[in-house]
């Protein structure tokens, strides 16, 4: 049974809980291995909408295993809220949901440092979610950090709570001006979390590898995306994990050789939130339209995403450092009503023409997109369910995307429901999941 990994391939919120919702009734267990609460994963059940942040989207799914594994940083609260918040609609979590004992967590001071730290940036911030993401992975780094384990040992939670949070005042008070923190306000709620924690956290590490062992498959959900990653990146504008690919393996504890593939989930177009580079961003009426038809607005701060063409030279950035064998293309119908669209194939900078994503700011601020542009379809696509049903523009757009980006599109997305999608027939995907095919309802 082959054991996937789902992975964002431009700056996060390209749909991967739909299509991690979609392939789930195909496996048996879903593992989220880098990121926390900062995600938001939409998933739209009928006429019911889920927004998981920290636990996989496979959840949803009656008797399929979640795991959270050791690469994701957990905030205890926001964790039993969500968990609290999908019991109340019917989700049974006793015996599907796993959190691993070495998963990081996110402490009160995380989210102050993360607060103070982007209110100093002023220009130069980095636009992050603000819960306190990033500095738990400073920790992580650097030592420091308290492991879920922890939190179920009082003596040893206390020992270094206190000596973080002698450290995390000074910095606090001194550096940024902002509140400090005692142990006994933190210590009194976190033991709490402890308690309703407990049965789930286990050794999931040794779990993954037992089922994989035993024949089980195993979906990684990645969260964010390939850009915002910490070594492949727009760095310094990104997120502290490791987005791309090869986090599946050290966030989860799964080798390398036990995963046998990686889908890519792009949108038709791009959204970007927070600061750093976006070569094809959109300004003016054509960004309001994509927002708008795409409701793109963060699902965890609901701030206004920036939006702009499809880049093929981040797509083929994508496909290199993730080793992607396929990609799920989404949100076509968003582009329904364009005149026209452009497809971003290169930059120009300083006369000269990049066709590599470049690492430098320098570059990034001066370089400017190099277009091929194309006529809109003019027509609706939400809802098809068929290739052929597709109007001709639609599909010579996707067949350029795909001849750019040097990649061959397994599933184009229709609409936020999990059956709006137009599964191609033949692909890696359908020979990973056979049992795919003809799992799409007609219209
Ligand atoms: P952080 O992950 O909260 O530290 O934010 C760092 C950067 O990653 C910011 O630009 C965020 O907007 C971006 N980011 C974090 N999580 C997501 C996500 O799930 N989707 C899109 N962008 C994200």
């Amino acid at each position: 049974m082959p054991n996937i990994v789902v992975v964002g391939s431009q700056w996060g919120d390209e749909g991967k809980g739909k299509v991690t919702d979609l392939l789930a009734p195909h496996v048996d267990a879903v593992v989220r291995y880098q990121g926390g609460n900062n995600a938001g994963h939409t998933v739209v059940v009928g006429r019911e909408k889920f927004v998981l942040h920290s636990i996989p989207s496979g959840i949803l799914h009656p008797g399929l295993r979640c795991v959270i594994g050791c690469g994701v940083v957990v905030d205890p609260a926001a964790l039993i809220e969500e968990m609290e918040a999908l019991v109340r609609r019917g989700i049974v979590l006793d015996g599907n949901l796993y959190v691993s004992r070495n998963a990081h967590l996110i402490m009160p001071y995380h989210r102050a440092l993360d607060l103070a730290s982007e209110a100093k940036l002023g220009d130069r911030r980095i636009g992050t979610t603000g819960k306190g993401v990033g500095p738990a992975y400073v920790d992580k780094a650097a030592r420091v950090g308290i492991r879920m384990a922890d939190l179920l040992d009082e003596p040893v939670f206390r020992e270094k709570l206190a000596a973080n949070l002698r450290q995390k005042n000074r910095l606090l008070s001194e550096i940024y001006d902002a509140q400090t923190f005692t142990v006994e306000e933190i210590l009194g709620p976190y033991l709490r979390y402890a308690g309703w924690l407990a049965p789930y956290i286990t050794d999931t590490e040794l779990l993954l590898n037992r089922w994989i062992n035993a024949g089980r498959s195993v979906l990684f959900e990645g969260a964010q995306g390939t850009m915002l990653d910490i070594d492949h990146g727009t760095y310094p504008y990104i997120t502290s994990s490791s987005t791309t690919a090869g986090g599946a393996a050290t966030g989860t504890g799964v080798p390398p050789t036990k995963i046998h593939g990686v889908l890519g989930v792009s949108k038709a177009y791009a959204t970007r939130v927070g600061g750093g580079p976006f070569p094809t961003e959109l300004q003016g009426k054509m960004a309001e339209l994509l927002r708008a038809r795409g409701n793109e607005y963060g699902a965890t701060t609901g701030r206004p995403r920036r939006c702009g063409w499809f880049d093929t030279v981040v797509g083929r950035y994508a496909v290199r450092v993730n080793g992607l064998d396929t990609i799920a293309l989404t949100k076509l119908d968003v582009l329904d009503k364009c005149e026209t669209v452009k497809i971003g194939v290169g930059y120009r900078y300083r006369g000269e023409l990049l066709t590599e994503f470049p690492q430098e700011e320098r570059v990034w601020n001066e370089a400017e997109p190099v277009w091929e542009e194309m006529s809109g379809w003019q027509t609706s696509t939400a809802g098809l369910r068929d290739y052929a049903d597709l109007p001709t523009k639609a599909r010579q757009y996707l067949d350029r995307l795909a001849e750019l980006v040097g990649m061959e599109f397994c599933l184009v997305s229709t609409g936020a429901v999990r059956d709006d999608t137009i599964l191609l027939a033949d692909s890696p995907l359908t020979r990973w999941f056979p049992s795919l095919r003809g799992s799409i309802p007609p219209r």
